[in-house]
């Protein structure tokens, strides 16, 4: 853990209280909202140095920090993203901060596009596991031996149960599937969708992959939800583009949004 993380961290506690969140939620691109929904302290990103400037439309860049249905979290209004600094690591003082304060758990989210017909636009879907696409790796020059992160279940079962019963209680269709992280910011070419539909992926994204080998490195528990925003390319005759994804996101926001607070409302 680095000392800016410490230090950091004992700057949001003097400013947001000392009690430790249980769990972190990363908000992605249309899902900035959900930070709002939190009774606490909104610390702007631009207060925490090293913290990414979220130079990414759709995202909300501050870090609130308090009650969702009684459990105290710590809510990532936005994320750094590989294609906006060619840093894999970008998300990495967020994350350790997040352990310095406490917390044991990381929940991702991202909009993400289908793979599967029968996976539309508004689904949603819970990572069973994921495809890294893009060869990097954020902890490339960690030096310690740390680094050698195991991947084999990264996406916690036991986590992954407790949100499907959560669906399943708020009778929302949960789908669950590998995401293949593709580093952007361009979208995929077909020839590459049709490439990852045969490696063996469900949906694919611009994020999250490299916060969740950051967050076993940091030994959190982790899952990751989807927001479906559209066929992938070649699959669907929906245009895809940035504009697209955001305004495509509240439509699985809203299910993502009572999912969450089902979950948040067991964990004690
Ligand atoms: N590809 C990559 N990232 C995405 C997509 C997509 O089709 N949709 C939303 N984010």
């Amino acid at each position: 853990m680095s000392k800016n993380a410490e230090a950091l961290a004992a700057e949001i506690r003097a400013r947001a209280g000392a009690e430790p969140p249980k769990l972190g939620l990363i908000l992605g691109s249309g899902l900035g909202h959900l930070a709002e929904a939190v009774e606490g302290v909104a610390i702007p990103y631009a207060d925490l140095p090293g913290f990414p400037h979220a130079g990414v439309s759709g995202h909300n860049p501050k870090l609130v920090i308090g009650r969702l249905e009684g459990t105290r979290v710590a809510v990532f209004g936005g994320r750094a993203h590989y294609y906006e600094s060619g840093r894999a690591d970008a998300m990495r003082l967020p994350l350790e901060v997040l352990k310095a304060l406490g917390a044991d758990t990381l929940i991702a989210t991202n909009a993400a596009g289908s793979l599967h017909p029968e996976m539309p636009t508004g689904e949603l879907m819970l990572l069973s596991d994921h495809i890294n696409f893009s060869g990097l790796n954020p902890l490339i020059g960690e030096p310690t031996d740390a680094r050698f992160v195991p991947m084999t279940a990264a996406y916690d079962p036991a986590l992954r149960a407790a949100l499907k019963a959560a669906a399943t209680a708020e009778g929302i269709g949960l789908h669950e599937g590998v995401y293949a992280w593709y580093s952007g910011p361009s979208f995929e070419t077909p020839a590459e969708i049709r490439a990852i539909r045969t490696l063996g992926a469900d949906a694919v994204g611009m994020s999250t992959v490299p916060e969740v080998i950051l967050a076993r490195f940091l030994g959190l528990r982790v899952a990751a939800l989807s927001t479906i925003t559209n066929l992938a390319a070649g699959l669907g005759t929906e245009a895809i583009s940035h504009e697209h994804t955001k305004a495509m996101a509240p439509l699985g926001a809203a299910k993502l949004e009572r999912l969450l607070r089902r979950h948040l409302q067991k964990m004690e």
